[in-house]
């Protein structure tokens, strides 16, 4: 994340001693992503972050793939995902590639016995229903429907949760998560075109000095497998920090729309991006404004890249039948469109209060049998209906 940040108190310069009031010695940690070379922060930690109690067997979350290779477009119904107390095991893959892994959630309860460190991947979390809070050592990003939490890899979290109703979009990335570079200066900041800049950004907040030892189990997932791991202070016992890596959230509703006077294509509505892949947030806005403009998309053949669509709300102009949480993967190399009579139902409408999540990841995605058993049949035959002229 390009934008300066800093929590609590830290030494007037980097690396040097800073100590307590007892006269003993902070501890210093920098936290990256990408080697030296990355975004990064320096983190003054009470104990070091490396008294390790114990360690336990790991177990696997790598997903089961069922399909390798896929030339069907296909529907699922993410909501018909069973609710669970725990959110590690709530979490269902359902798409993977070597950049990625695209799931859902449905946690009931806040984290409490343990914290979680993904060290394989980025996440972006993106809250369909519930709300609550993200504790890491950075301080709090407190996030609420159709925020996008982006967590960079290797932060220890928990999640605290305000009802036992949510309902998460899960995106895994093996590489950092960034904002286009298109909409960013040589310096980092957002541009004047940018449907988005710095102010739309919820960063970490109230900072929390946890002065605890004991045991504290951190779940960390490497490679597929989940490590407990048995620490012997808290992890969240940073007294300040600064840098430019941490998490932090972005409102799908400060997303401001780019419109035109005919149809724009897709990335417009662009907001992140990883290696292969770029993530897209379609919001309610003004249609084209052309007289004889048509608002539903034109049908596209992208042969360089798999199309997933989560829908969030509204009713979404070029599907029929599209149900909340549900949805839609088109293929790399078959062409796709609206549905039947969805091109004529929009034109002269003015606007739409869709709300969608797209993923393009570039190369194709494998399914997994936790998507196969929240299937949609058939969907793939649903463009042989007659045009329907209203
Ligand atoms: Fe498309």
């Amino acid at each position: 994340m390009p934008v300066y940040q800093q929590q609590g108190s830290i030494p007037s310069k980097r690396h040097v001693v800073y100590r307590k009031k007892d006269g003993s010695l902070y501890h210093e940690e920098l936290f990256g992503t990408e080697g030296f070379s990355g975004t990064s922060s320096l983190v003054y930690h009470l104990y070091p972050p490396t008294m390790v109690k114990e360690t336990r067997k790991p177990y696997s979350a790598r997903p089961d793939i069922v399909i390798e290779d896929n030339l069907k477009a296909l529907s699922f119904q993410s909501f018909n995902v069973q609710a669970e107390n725990d959110y590690l095991s709530s979490r269902k893959i359902l798409f993977v590639n070597d950049d990625m892994s695209i799931g859902v959630a449905a946690p009931m309860k806040s984290m409490k016995e343990y914290f979680f460190k993904n060290a394989d991947s980025d996440e972006l979390l993106f809250i369909h229903k519930g709300s609550g809070a993200l504790k890491t050592m950075y301080g709090t990003v407190d996030f609420e429907y159709g925020d996008y939490v982006l967590i960079p890899r290797g932060t220890v979290y928990q999640l605290q949760f305000n009802s036992i109703e949510n309902r998460i979009l899960l995106i895994e990335s093996h590489s950092p998560v960034r904002t286009p570079k298109r909409y960013r200066n040589e310096f980092g900041q957002l541009l004047e075109h940018s449907p988005f800049c710095e102010r739309d950004f919820k960063f970490p907040k109230n900072l929390e000095t946890h002065d605890e030892q004991g045991e504290f189990e951190i779940r960390i997932k490497k490679r597929g497998l989940i490590y407990s791991y048995i620490y012997a202070s808290h992890p969240f016992d940073v007294v300040g920090w600064d840098g430019y890596s941490y998490p932090y959230a972005f409102s799908i509703f400060n997303f401001e729309p780019l419109t035109g006077r005919i149809h724009m294509p897709p990335p417009i509505h662009q907001h992140f991006e990883g290696r292969n892949f770029v993530i897209c947030s379609f919001v309610p806005r003004l249609y084209d404004y052309h007289p004889n403009a048509i608002p539903a998309p034109y049908h596209h053949s992208n042969i360089d890249s798999d199309e997933l669509l989560y829908y969030v709300d509204g009713d979404f102009m070029s599907r029929n039948d599209i149900q909340q949480g549900q949805i839609t993967l088109h293929p790399a190399g078959i062409p796709h469109g609206p549905h039947p009579g969805a091109i004529e139902r929009s034109i002269g409408k003015k606007e739409t209060q869709e709300l969608a999540v797209m993923i393009d990841p570039f190369n194709p995605v494998k399914i997994t049998r936790e998507a196969l058993q929240i299937e949609v049949k058939d969907y793939y035959k649903s463009w042989l209906a007659q045009p329907q002229h209203v």
